[in-house]
């Protein structure tokens, strides 16, 4: 089948297509249909089935006679670690985490945040979760104390698992620490946490309240899988919005399985017991749909990668890791590669690697720019695939469907609309414009199996974010538009939120921070252009009038102060003082009239503007830092 056609099958009957998907599935319970309708806008799907997703992932495949099959490969460049895990052991070490967890009163429901670097252990984490029907919320480890207590006391967990450190180049990153300051700060308390004991950085163990990941699994009864219903979540993933309360994603048990379970042939052509790697972080929605779930729903091998692109120990190593572990299809973000192509313009590291087992790359998480899409393309002769997708959708919303048809690539597009989605482009109004036309782009409800199915203790912020600009829509917050052959092109964001490396931040979470600091009376964070991360954050701040201290030295404390609050993942490095912020008459900050200045794009003048000459103290203070850039 075309990929036209299995989209216009989907289209005019979707019940019939998600239910077929959903035979792909091992239920305790069938659904008896797939779309449950009756709490519109609110969306449920295979609401009355049971099932489980780690008997999906994990179990199935060793009755099914494929215990011996590799289910994880550990890489571990910055720590010369490497490990192989199958799925036989994978059910056991499974089982034996979820029987400790319950031993110790996690039940059905519960939740239990996860603060992991990238080993396998965060995926044994997540999978002994699910397999008692407790709901995982992982917190990506590049995040400090302060966000971490956020998520505390949000998801209230009855547990955390936590690793004792992280190993980013150069520096070993202690996790407990974070962990104690983020349980002093928050008000939720958790009744106990598990502690990985890594060798960099052993923790010390707070006696009656940190067990040892070793330990409180000796003697305890493995746990079987747990068959929760079809609405119930899998998880809750954090991920930023407009103010610095980060959103907790929802995502349902069934529609989780049967939506990933479809794309990992469909969108990427992966077949079992084929290897797939997704070189991202299990903090992530890359990581919670493409390290983990995805791959092993499916019966394929996922890699987990500890290491970044470049600098452990060179340019090389993704192509070391592809030909070691037969890699097939490899999936990043833009960034990664435009930090390889960086060090590397002429390839000569991918010369030195046998690259025939990969037969595609896939980018995601943020604007592919042609000129990195052309290189990877060039150097690698395999098909390279921009797809479009969010915390929010789980899976691909826009993608060229490897396994079904492998349509022309146009560069700057992430391809067509996948089944399930019916996408459309709005004007401010609400009105749908036209095929070419730049809008604020839309998604018809309901969404499909996979997505959101609200926010985590926030179903007014729900509504308002997503379902009220355009009713009987989910507004995605990105603005783009179709072309002739309906391929989507994604411009920008329309909210405050910037993506910096691939990573998806809060510019207002940033000025809440900013403005916690006692000499700024005002501040503004916006996302300029970075030719390597893509964006990066950058504030201005204006100081009360009583500060009778250096500039300088402010810059330093707030540059310091986001660090420490909301993370170093922040890359918050930019910051000047200004004597004041351009404004409209009614005082909104213009502040895509500053990203156009810093960016050195044409602007027009806003007619609303307050004073036009604040403008160009602006310029003044965006040259001392350098920019716009060359
Ligand atoms: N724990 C602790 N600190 C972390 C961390 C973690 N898990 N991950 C990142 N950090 C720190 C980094 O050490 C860095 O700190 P620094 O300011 O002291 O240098 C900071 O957070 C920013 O990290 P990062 O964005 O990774 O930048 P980088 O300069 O270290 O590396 C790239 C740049 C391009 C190599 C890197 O961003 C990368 O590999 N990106 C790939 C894209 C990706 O994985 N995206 C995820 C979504 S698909
Ligand atoms: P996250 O929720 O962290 O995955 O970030 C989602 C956001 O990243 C989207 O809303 C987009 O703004 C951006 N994004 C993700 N993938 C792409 C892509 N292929 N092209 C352009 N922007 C993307």
């Amino acid at each position: 089948m075309t990929y036209r056609e299995v989209y216009e099958g989907w289209k005019a009957n979707p019940e019939a297509f998600w239910m077929q998907q959903a035979e792909a599935i091992d239920w305790v319970k069938k659904p008896s249909k797939a779309l449950f309708a009756d709490n519109a806008p609110f969306y449920e799907w295979y609401k009355d089935a049971e099932v489980n997703t780690c008997y999906n992932a994990v179990d199935r495949h060793v009755l099914a006679g494929n215990g011996k099959r590799l289910a994880i490969i550990y890489d571990s460049p910055v720590t010369g670690a490497k490990a192989k895990i199958t799925y036989q052991e994978l059910q056991d070490k499974t089982a034996r985490l979820a029987g400790a967890l319950r031993a110790k009163g996690v039940e059905k429901g519960d939740r239990v945040i996860i603060y992991m670097p990238m080993v396998p252990e965060a995926l044994v984490a997540m999978l002994a979760c699910t397999r008692i029907g407790a709901i995982h919320s992982v917190v990506f480890g590049g995040f400090a104390a302060n966000e971490l207590a956020t998520r505390i006391d949000d998801a209230a967990p009855k547990a955390i698992i936590a690793g004792s450190c992280g190993v980013e180049p150069g520096r070993v990153v202690a996790y407990k620490p974070l962990l104690d300051g983020a349980i002093d700060l928050a008000v939720h308390k958790p009744e106990f946490c598990v502690i990985l004991q890594r060798e960099m950085a052993k923790a010390d163990l707070i006696a009656g309240r940190d067990f040892d990941w070793d330990e409180v699994q000796e003697g305890v009864e493995p746990a079987e899988c747990v068959p929760v219903s079809g609405d119930h979540p899998a998880y809750v993933l954090y991920t930023s919005g407009t103010t610095g309360k980060p959103k907790g994603v929802i995502r349902p048990t069934a529609g989780h399985l049967v939506a990933l379970n479809w794309s990992m042939k469909n969108v990427y052509d992966i077949n079992p017991g084929e290897v797939f790697w997704a070189a991202s972080d299990v903090g992530w929605v890359v990581g919670h749909s493409y390290i983990c779930y995805a791959p092993l729903i499916a019966g394929c091998t996922t890699v987990v990668f500890e290491g970044k692109p470049v600098g452990t120990p060179d340019a090389g190593t993704f192509w070391r890791v592809i030909s070691e572990h037969n890699v097939k299809a490899l999936f990043t973000a833009p960034t990664a590669f435009r930090a390889i192509k960086r060090v590397d313009q002429n390839g000569e590291f991918i010369g030195k690697y046998d690259l025939s087992c990969m037969k595609t790359l896939f980018l995601a998480g943020e604007r592919a720019d042609p000129d990195t899409i052309t290189w990877a393309q060039n150097q690698l002769g395999i098909p390279v695939i921009d797809h479009w997708w969010q915390t929010e959708t789980g899976w691909a919303i826009a993608a060229n469907p490897m396994g079904i048809e492998h349509l022309p690539v146009k560069l700057g597009s992430p391809s067509v609309a996948m089944p399930g989605y019916d996408i459309r482009i709005m004007d401010e109004g609400g009105k749908e414009m036209a095929t070419g036309e730049l809008g604020a782009i839309a998604v018809k409800l309901p969404l499909p199996p996979g997505n959101l199915s609200n926010l985590w203790n926030a179903t007014d912020r729900y509504r308002k974010s997503y379902l009220s600009t355009f009713p009987g829509y989910y507004e995605t917050g990105d603005a783009g538009y179709v072309d002739a052959d309906g391929y989507l092109y994604i411009m920008a964001r329309t909210d405050d939120v910037i993506n910096v490396a691939g990573h998806r931040l809060s510019t207002g979470g940033m000025e809440e921070v900013l403005a916690s600091h006692p000499d700024v009376a005002e501040c503004a964070v916006i996302g300029v252009s970075d030719s390597l991360k893509g964006q990066l954050p950058m504030g201005f701040l204006c100081l009360n009038s009583t500060t009778a201290r250096a500039s300088d030295q402010v810059v330093k404390e707030c540059v310091q102060l986001v660090r420490e609050r909301i993370g170093p993942v922040a890359a918050f490095k930019l910051a000047v003082v200004v004597e004041r912020l351009p404004k409209t008459r009614s005082g909104k900050i213009l502040r895509a009239t500053m990203v156009s200045i810093a960016d050195g794009k044409d602007y027009k003048m806003p007619a609303t503007i307050d004073d036009p000459v604040i403008l160009d103290e602006i310029k003044e203070a965006l040259a001392g830092l350098g920019y716009p850039a060359d």
